[in-house]
């Protein structure tokens, strides 16, 4: 029996989860810090820190009500070591290391977006690299050559703003409220994605490199030349368009390269609409498949960090002494297959 809590804590969500060996995701508890941040129009470090301790007990002990088990019950505590926000995945990877100290447990810290790219397999077992990851938040947008569980080859980032950032402040140039990405999508459901033009970046280059903020400032230049409100669906559905074509068309020149067939989506904006249906087509269309998590487990939860932990179990320390692991940044292709570090 394996049972493993999963600890997210590295932005401005609060998130656990419980995974078991047999059963799966038993457990799943999320709580969103959007209102507190909300009249900042952006996170605040020290308010998230400062709320995830508030937060993390009841959480914990919710988790453990609804799978109708105890701590005693729990094999391993994984929690999200990095990369985030130095504060606020401090005091998720204290709480884990204390619990399990206490229990006399392994805990084991978890590199967040290892846990965005294994999300997809929580649903589907059957899928098994090698694969192509696009890896898409707020913080990174990577594509990702999979070649095992802790093999990973980088095959293009974005050069310059995140994907997930470029939405974020272009919602921003908008009048949009944090958090964003959503708003934004859901803005431009009701534009004319053809109304403006939009650049596409780097699509003359036949690598996998990416780069968002220059979309953004042109947003800026056609928000000057076009003010007022009745514009703001039709920029909106641009904007997204033109995100979602380098996307889809990155994602396509990264199978190319690697010639493999299947391509893994994670990361908060995986959970936008209009990019999963454009890349479903595409893929289709050419013979590949695309795995996404459910939305709600392509943002930030507990559930994809128990399910890491559960992968990397093989990683606990033989004396079992829990160490506090916390790094701001901290580069996935430094991670090593589970059981061999
Ligand atoms: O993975 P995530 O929850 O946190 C990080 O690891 O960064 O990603 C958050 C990012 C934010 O920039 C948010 O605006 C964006 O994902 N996002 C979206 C959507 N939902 C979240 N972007 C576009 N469309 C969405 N539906
Ligand atoms: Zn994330």
């Amino acid at each position: 029996m394996s049972l493993v809590l999963g600890i997210e804590s590295s932005c401005d969500e609060t998130g656990v989860a419980l995974w078991d060996k047999h059963q799966g995701l038993i457990a799943h508890r999320l709580y969103s810090q959007v209102k507190t941040h909300q009249r900042y129009g952006g996170v605040v470090p020290e308010l998230a820190s400062r709320d995830h301790i508030q937060r993390l007990p009841r959480l914990c002990q919710d988790a453990l009500d609804e799978a109708d088990c105890s701590a005693e019950n729990l094999d391993a505590i994984a929690y999200t070591a990095g990369p985030g926000l130095i504060g606020a995945l401090m005091v998720g990877a204290s709480f884990a290391c204390a619990l399990a100290y206490t229990l006399k447990r392994p805990a084991l810290p978890i590199h967040h977006m290892e846990a965005h790219l294994l999300a997809p397999l929580m649903e589907n077992p059957e899928l098994k690299p090698p694969f192509v990851a696009l890896l898409v938040s707020g913080g990174h947008s990577l594509l990702v050559r999979v070649e095992a569980i802790g093999k990973y080859h980088i095959l293009g980032q974005s050069l310059d703003d995140a994907v997930g950032e470029a939405f974020d402040k272009t919602a921003r140039l908008l009048n949009l409220p944090y958090p964003g990405g959503p708003a934004l999508a859901q803005l431009a459901e009701q534009g004319d994605p053809k109304r403006f033009e939009f650049p596409r970046p780097l699509l003359d280059r036949a690598d996998c490199d990416m780069s968002f903020s220059g979309l953004k400032t042109h947003v800026r230049r056609v928000i000057e030349t076009n003010p007022g409100e009745s514009h703001a669906p039709d920029i909106a559905a641009g904007f997204q368009e033109a995100v979602v074509d380098v996307l889809v068309s990155k994602a396509q020149q990264a199978l190319r390269k690697t010639e493999l067939q299947d391509l893994v989506v994670s990361g908060g904006v995986g959970a936008n609409r209009r990019l999963r249906t454009r890349l479903n087509q595409t893929l289709q269309q050419n013979g590949q498949r695309a795995f996404w998590p459910a939305p709600e487990y392509c943002t930030d939860n507990g559930a994809m960090i128990a399910y890491a932990g559960f992968v990397r179990l093989g990683d606990a320390p033989a004396n079992g002494r829990p160490v506090i692991q916390s790094r701001a940044r901290w580069p996935l292709s430094e991670l090593k297959p589970p059981g061999s570090t």
